[in-house]
């Protein structure tokens, strides 16, 4: 992660849970997407890689009630700070890259389930970072990618959706990495209507909230509010909230016909 990035989430690790205090309805919503489309069960191994503070990975612990601890996965350290004292949950310093590379393994493997959510825009080397994650996998093993689609509909103000835009990835590419990581891979869209009281969102947006937000000067983010407040006289702000979910399967390879009939064979 480049050094701008890593400072974002040491300076935002202690207010990030804060941000989304005000939206519980959404939290556990979005964590039961995550578990319904990785079809989680109890025994799965599982790991969450660009976990943050663990806020999405608590709920998913607390609806699938996992038998192995939620491997949490983040190169912050202040980010993974916010997860001590939850018991479910393993905090794992290490990047994407750490795992996909080898140079950090994971206690419980091979995965059953991974995720990834609103992380993968930090990936230098997206393809060949989801390839290395792919290997992790049991066969049967899921991969899910949860990212923001090439565009939003925040109340943002101009230059930030411009910027955003500029930088997004494009789901459509993240699916072709994990289809050609060899995973069997579908693209769909969830949706979630965030209302949040402007004020509160305002305050969200000058604590850089987004990490596209820290490439913005104080001055451009209070002139950024000025122009959010004229746009939107509303006391609540309501906006669609869309995620393109990725999925990556690693299918369970059948035996070939010799090795069903080698001796000693158990199938
Ligand atoms: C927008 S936050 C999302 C956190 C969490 N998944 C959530 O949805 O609340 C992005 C996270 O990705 C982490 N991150 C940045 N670069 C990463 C990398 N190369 N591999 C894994 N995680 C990374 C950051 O430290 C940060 O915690």
């Amino acid at each position: 992660m480049p050094g701008d990035a890593r400072q974002h989430y040491e300076r935002l690790a202690d207010t990030y849970d804060d941000n989304w205090a005000y939206s519980p309805g959404y939290v556990r919503w979005m964590a039961a997407r995550i578990a319904e489309a990785l079809d989680l069960q109890p025994t799965d191994r599982m790991a969450d890689i660009g976990c943050g503070t663990g806020l999405f990975a608590r709920e998913v612990a607390d609806i699938v009630v996992p038998q192995h601890p939620l491997q949490c996965v983040d190169p912050s350290a202040a980010m993974l700070k916010q997860i001590d004292g939850f018991a479910s949950l393993l905090p794992i310093q290490a990047s994407a890259e750490d795992l996909a590379e080898r140079r950090v393994r994971l206690p419980y493997v091979p995965l059953d389930a991974a995720w990834m959510k609103e992380a993968v825009h930090h990936l230098v080397d997206p393809a060949g970072t989801l390839a290395g994650l792919a290997t992790l996998l049991a066969p049967g093993g899921r991969l899910l990618i949860v990212m923001l689609p090439a565009s939003i509909e925040y109340p943002l103000f101009d230059a930030a959706l411009r910027r955003y835009e500029e930088l997004q990835p494009d789901p459509a590419d993240i699916a072709r990495h994990l289809t050609a990581a060899g995973l069997r891979t579908s693209l769909t869209y969830v949706e979630h209507r965030l209302t949040l009281d402007r004020e509160r969102y305002l305050a969200m947006v000058r604590a850089r909230y987004m990490s596209l937000l820290s490439l913005f000067s104080d001055e451009e983010i209070e002139a950024g509010i000025t122009e959010i407040r004229a746009r939107h006289p509303e006391p609540e702000l309501s906006f669609p909230d869309r995620f393109a979910f990725i999925l990556g399967r690693r299918d369970c390879v059948p035996p070939s016909p010799a090795e069903a009939a080698a001796p000693g064979s158990a199938r």
